[in-house]
């Protein structure tokens, strides 16, 4: 988390790192900061709060043409302005992104040093070990390569040394970074959406590269010698990063939907491989990508007939597992930085096990190092909540399971063609509105499902929690009655997905259980599925396709409610608090 910018060149610096730090908010928002050379010195500007708050603190119109930005996500030390970035200790000035695990003992031994720290963060303590190598060897490339040696843990950071204000240097390990080139100027971002109104093109570093920038050159060091990079270029419109109209970017990308599907038609399966040969297939992934891959599972495992296990990656990571070469581990993550879902593709690797990445970001570090790479092309996601790029990875395993069964893709294909109408249809209904009134005051809410249903009820869950902050709980129906029943009053909330017609008597069963006990019941289910009045109050429905199709018709409405149901209780939905999009630490 947390995101990082840079820039050197001969525009005003000020508005372009504000600007680029905008676009990487979705990283963390605690607190954020910059600093600039004017003078001959470095000028260091940081408040807590959002990038606004920083904004309203410094004049744009500045003549400094280099300077370093930082939007915070706090991990070590307390949202305060010590800790916030930039840091500085000496002739340095850095921000740093991920964390220094071995921050401790090395602040011990710099305090032995006299060195003296204002905050309590992993990142001064990096900039005091730097300032300390630096006075030694009067050399910032020895001195990172020794630094190095000696820190353990992540790190994207950007870092200036006092009187050579022509460079900016950067390392990386494990924390994304991308070096932005134009014309007599280049950037520093932790992701694409930071420079894509300066520049399309970019490189991409490695763990360990450290990098000397001016705004003329780019010099990449690993390991004591000058490598090579090549240079990518964005494929991206700059307009995917406005809102386009609307009030926020998670309904601006729930729209996207369709176009996204209509677009991915014949590109998608392309490329998609065959996994039936591999002996077991695991599925690792964090938080909604967690949910598609239970989704994928279910969708792999009706087609393609072999057992599917699905781990969240901060367990697989460190459990014992039971991997070989002839298996597979498919990876999903929209970021492609999701530190334990990284570490996780990482362990599998060691045991000689073949890879999978399902990814949206282009040349994130999952996606680089997977033995086979399948895009899910969602384009660039900024609300914080997933929802297009959730979408799109359900649509990615749906075709990896059609592939991979004995359907063929002409037999589906009209199917697929429906898709994109129906997801403007259901975006079209006005009916989540008026579910959100009825649920928006609520403390409790319970989500239900069976099968494929329980999944897609998860993560419905989960959008609600996060953008809206209410409480609520999903359940596989039948369990319900195991416990948690008891939690049900009059008006409980409790929202059925029902997309399954072979099992759909049994969730009715469970609905009626609840009603009884006096829970308000919604259903969204596809119009397939014949329910009668008595078991809810409200019904949403969507139309329905093939099985592995329904998923995205299913959770469409209830991201839509979550989204509905935030607005009303004043949220603030694109940055939901304590969140951050791409979770690049333990
Ligand atoms: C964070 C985000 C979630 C996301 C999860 C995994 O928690 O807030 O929306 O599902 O990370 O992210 P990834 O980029 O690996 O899909």
């Amino acid at each position: 988390m947390c995101g990082i910018v840079g820039y050197i060149g001969k525009k005003k610096a000020l508005p372009i790192l504000i600007n680029s730090l905008k676009t990487l908010e979705y990283r963390g928002y605690d607190s954020s900061g910059i600093a600039y050379m004017i003078n001959n010195e470095i000028k260091i500007v940081k408040d807590v709060g959002k990038i606004n708050v920083l904004e309203n603190k410094i004049n744009l119109e500045v003549n400094t043409y280099m300077g370093i930005g930082h939007t915070r996500w706090a991990t070590h030390g307390g949202v305060t302005i010590n800790n916030s970035h930039p840091h500085r200790v000496g002739n340095i000035t850095l921000v740093h992104n991920g964390i220094i695990e071995n921050y401790l003992e090395l602040k011990n031994k710099l305090i032995d040093l006299d060195y003296k720290f204002i905050g309590e963060t992993d990142s001064e303590v990096l900039c005091a070990l730097i300032d300390y190598y630096y006075n030694k060897t009067e050399n910032i490339i020895h001195t990172i390569e020794k630094v190095i040696k000696e820190i353990k843990g992540s790190y994207a950071t950007a870092i200036i040394v006092d009187d050579d204000y022509d460079n900016i240097y950067v390392i990386r390990k494990d924390s994304p970074l991308i070096i932005g080139i134009g014309n007599d100027e280049n950037f520093i971002a932790s992701d694409v959406p930071a420079i894509l109104g300066y520049t399309n093109k970019y490189i991409l570093l490695n763990d360990y590269d450290i990098a000397k920038i001016s705004n003329k050159e780019i010099t990449v060091y690993n390991n004591g010698s000058i490598v090579k990079k090549d240079i990518n270029e964005f494929e991206y419109e700059n307009d995917v990063v406005s809102k386009q109209g609307y009030n926020h970017y998670m309904l601006k990308e729930i729209h996207e939907v369709s176009s996204l599907v209509r677009n991915n038609l014949v590109d998608n399966l392309r490329n998609i491989p065959d996994i039936k040969k591999y002996k077991n297939i695991y599925i690792v992934a964090c938080g909604s990508a967690y949910h598609a891959g239970l989704i994928g599972k279910n969708m792999l495992e009706e087609l393609i007939n072999k057992p599917v296990y699905v781990e969240i990656a901060s367990e697989f990571r460190y459990k014992k597992l039971f991997l070989d070469k002839e298996d597979l581990v498919i990876i999903i993550s929209q970021s492609g930085e999701t530190a334990d879902t990284l570490a996780s593709l990482r362990v599998a690797k060691e045991y000689g096990t073949t890879t999978l990445g399902i990814v949206n970001v282009f040349g994130s570090s999952i996606a680089r190092e997977a033995s086979i790479v399948v895009y899910t092309n969602a384009l660039i996601e900024i609300a914080v909540a997933t929802t297009k790029a959730f979408v799109m990875q359900l649509y990615t395993l749906g075709l990896i399971a059609i592939k991979n069964s004995n359907i063929r893709y002409s037999d589906v294909i009209s199917n697929y063609r429906l898709l994109a109408n129906q997801v403007d249809s259901i975006l079209e209904n006005n009916i989540y509105k008026e579910v959100a009134k009825l649920i928006y005051k609520e403390k409790d809410i319970f989500f239900l499902g069976r099968g494929i249903d329980y999944y897609i009820a998860m993560e419905g869950n989960l959008k609600l929690k996060e953008i809206a902050y209410i409480h609520s709980e999903s359940y596989p129906a039948g369990e319900l009655k195991h416990g948690t029943i008891a939690l049900i009053e009059k008006d409980t909330p409790v929202i059925s997905v029902i997309t399954n017609n072979i099992i759909k008597d049994k969730i009715l069963s469970n609905i009626k259980e609840v009603i009884s006990r006096g829970a308000k019941s919604i259903i969204v289910a596809t119009d397939d599925i014949k329910i009668d009045k008595s078991y809810y109050d409200i019904l949403i429905q969507v139309p329905t396709n093939i099985d592995v199709l329904k998923p995205i018709l299913a959770i469409i409405p209830l991201q839509l409610l979550a989204y509905e149901v935030a607005l009303l209780n004043n949220c603030d939905i694109d940055k939901p608090r304590n969140l951050a999009k791409s979770v690049t630490v333990e």
